[in-house]
């Protein structure tokens, strides 16, 4: 019996957040241990909802943390409704959670479940990199303490989704990703790079298995997604990136995708560059490498078991 891989979510939940959830809920490998959550796809009070509302559809117990509500620097504002849908889910009709919160803060969770387990944790942030940033900046001695990070965020060598160099996770809290990737913390990056490569498509969320207890939430939503990523496209023809669940089945299967280690800096400032993942490709300075950056993946392999586990058809192209 493989030992399972204990995790923590950090989400905006989120369409393909709330797809992460689930397929991590529902992994074999993975034993999730907390949800922490950021603001991002909605304010902190919808990503929160929203979080507490899959996991309840899930059917698993699982604690669920609020984070951050805004940056860093500065204060979030509305950016991904044209992406999630004014209530993060596309709209879709939630049934109001019966499951709360925990009392405890979401950066104050992970100094605690990182330091109970000292050199076992994975976090996977799919998020904005506030709640981590806090905590990294609380305690000076939590980086040495985490097995890795798996990063959803960043585009290292492909053009952004916010701004045309610029990925929404990265540059929804330029000051808090600093942080993290100059923290010395094992990162793996899953950026753009790979996750524009891991899609979702039409016949797919049309066959998503009905009996499955998220099935209407999950279909409404989708399909509000890939409207939105194919405004042009006609049914059928319409595909739509699984950003976030890739980065929980690299944490879960690291083989999903080919890595190379870089120096990654994190424009905090540029006028137009702002939120930019810079890979020094030159070694013009003279950083050591800080990440592990997906460069590609086996998108087949990660969609076939996207798929399986969570009920939508899938075959072979
Ligand atoms: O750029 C994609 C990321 O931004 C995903 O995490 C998505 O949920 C949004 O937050
Ligand atoms: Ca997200």
């Amino acid at each position: 019996m493989i030992k399972p891989i204990p995790v923590v979510l950090d989400v905006d939940t989120g369409i393909d957040d709330a797809l992460a959830i689930l397929y991590a809920l529902y992994s074999p490998r993975l034993e999730v241990l907390g949800i922490t959550t950021c603001f991002g796809n909605g304010d902190i009070q919808t990503t929160t909802r929203n979080t507490l509302a899959i996991v309840e559809l899930s059917g698993i117990t699982v604690p669920v943390y609020k984070g951050a509500a805004d940056p860093l620097v500065g204060a979030w504002s509305p950016q991904a409704e044209a992406f999630h849908g004014r209530n993060g889910l596309g709209e879709a009709l939630v049934p109001e959670p019966r499951l709360r919160p925990q009392d405890q803060g979401a950066s104050q969770y992970l100094i605690d479940v990182i330091n109970a387990r000292p050199g076992e944790v994975t976090l996977v942030t799919v998020a904005r990199l506030t709640n981590l940033a806090i905590a990294l900046k609380s305690d000076p001695h939590l980086a040495s303490k985490i097995r890795q990070v798996v990063v959803m965020g960043g585009a290292a060598f492909v053009g952004g989704n916010v701004t045309p160099v610029s990925e929404a996770n990265i540059w929804g809290d330029p000051d808090a990703a600093w942080v993290v990737f100059h923290s010395g913390v094992p990162l793996t990056m899953v950026g753009l790079d790979v996750t524009m490569q891991a899609n979702i498509s039409d016949q797919q969320v049309r066959g998503l298995d009905a009996s499955r207890p998220y099935s209407t939430v999950v279909q409404t939503a989708l399909e509000f997604y890939l409207r939105a990523y194919n405004p042009e496209a006609p049914f059928g023809q319409r595909r739509a990136p699984l950003h976030d669940p890739l980065a929980v089945a690299v944490a879960e299967d690291a083989t999903l995708c080919t890595t190379e280690m870089w120096p990654v800096d994190i424009e905090r400032e540029g006028t137009i560059t702002r939120g930019m993942t810079v890979v020094d490709q030159r070694g013009w300075i003279t950083a050591s490498p800080n990440a592990a950056v997906c460069r590609t993946v086996d998108a087949p392999r990660f969609l076939s078991e996207f798929c399986l586990r969570l009920g939508f058809p899938f075959s072979p192209e």
